[in-house]
């Protein structure tokens, strides 16, 4: 590369996201954020019950400049102080990367700044870096977000191995698209979170996949298609929908999973700390279970601060830095990867 890359501590990076249908850009150095600002089109998607991806472009397109300019100004920086740009090149709708990956590279083009491309699911693993300045690896991390679910071990900075995936359905897009037929609005987790505050957990019994399997995998088609079923009975019987019962008994299911993996997966890898990362590490469910579960066995568990489990530019940033600082620069024809892999990055 053309860019030479010094030693340093702590780069001051800018970090762009439009993976989905958060616009985010962060000024961070190294692991501490200086800002991190958030554009959602949460409102707009919601209209259609989900994320349209011609949208999504158009919104980010709209607002990329905008969220940049609001991230230098809190961080109270300028574009010449910057150590480098990072940006997520994929996973995720590919007209929303490309317009986050186009802005990352004029600016880095026009500032003659490294450019680094971040993969979506490191960011939100690093996302517990930012959160807790002591971390560090080898950990074991549970992603769960709208896309992924993902054991993975995280045996050092960019260095990762794969325990368990999900096989169909992400947590994230099972809590969603029960959500819809349950008529709750999008996203679909937290109002089902909310929901399942009134009520009972035990009051409907949907399966869990894959007991007595050795392996580290998930499923969550079962339990969804069980709750859309539950609901198509309810409803040719005319019978009002328990949307409360359905949701917690929907929840208590994902979760009990979820906790029941993780903690199979510590044995397995004797590893001493879980860290969580995606959308839905910010259930209050979730978190408590894992906490209680894990602690139960001398474990630690990292949790990010919700703003941190949902897509941010932080958590690309933070993990940007460490890419510069090993010197993994991308060049100016870094492209968006629509289905990334998350392989071993450096
Ligand atoms: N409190 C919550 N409980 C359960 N799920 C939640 C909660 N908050 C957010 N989510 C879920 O998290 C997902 C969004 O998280 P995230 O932003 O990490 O996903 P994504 O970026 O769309 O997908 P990916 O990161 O896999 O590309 C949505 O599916 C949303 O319903
Ligand atoms: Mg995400």
């Amino acid at each position: 590369m053309r860019h030479r890359v010094e030693k340093l501590e702590n780069p001051l990076v800018l970090a762009i996201e439009t993976s989905c249908d958060e616009t985010s850009v962060a000024v961070v150095r190294g692991r501490e954020v200086l800002a991190n600002e958030i554009a959602s089109q949460i409102p707009i998607h919601r209209l259609f019950g989900g994320v349209v991806p011609e949208i999504a472009s158009r919104k980010h397109l709209e607002a990329v400049d905008g969220v940049v300019n609001a991230a230098l100004e809190t961080a109270g920086i300028g574009l010449g102080d910057l150590d480098g740009i990072a940006v997520t090149y994929g996973p995720g709708l590919v007209g929303a990367l490309l317009t986050g990956v186009t802005a990352a590279k004029a600016l880095a083009f026009a500032l003659d700044t490294p450019l680094v491309g971040v993969h979506h699911i490191e960011g939100h693993i690093a996302a517990n870096y930012v959160q807790d300045p002591e971390l560090i690896p080898p950990f074991l991390c549970l992603v769960v977000s709208g896309g992924h679910t993902h054991l993975v071990k995280v045996l050092d900075y960019g260095v990762y191995e794969l325990m368990g995936r999900t096989r169909d359905d992400a947590a994230g897009e099972a809590f969603d698209k029960v959500a819809r037929v349950l008529g709750l609005p999008y996203p679909g987790g937290p109002s089902v979170e909310q929901a399942a505050r009134a009520g009972n957990a035990k009051a409907f019994s949907f399966p869990r996949a894959f007991r007595g399997e050795d392996h580290l995998d998930f499923s969550f088609s079962g339990v969804k298609t069980a709750v859309i079923n539950e609901v198509n009975r309810l409803h040719q019987k005319d019978n009002p929908l328990p949307v409360a019962d359905l949701a917690a008994s929907f929840q208590e299911t994902v979760v009990d999973t979820l906790v029941r993996n993780t903690l199979r997966a510590v044995d397995r890898s004797r590893m001493k700390r879980v860290a969580l990362a995606g959308g839905v590490a910010a259930n209050g469910a979730l978190r408590a279970r894992m906490k209680a579960a894990l602690s139960a066995k001398g474990v630690q568990l990292t949790v990010p601060a919700p703003i941190l489990c949902t897509d941010n530019g932080a958590m690309i940033g933070c993990a940007g830095a460490y890419k510069l600082k090993a010197g993994n620069i991308a060049g100016l024809d870094l492209n968006a990867v629509p289905s990334l892999e998350l392989v071993t990055q450096y």
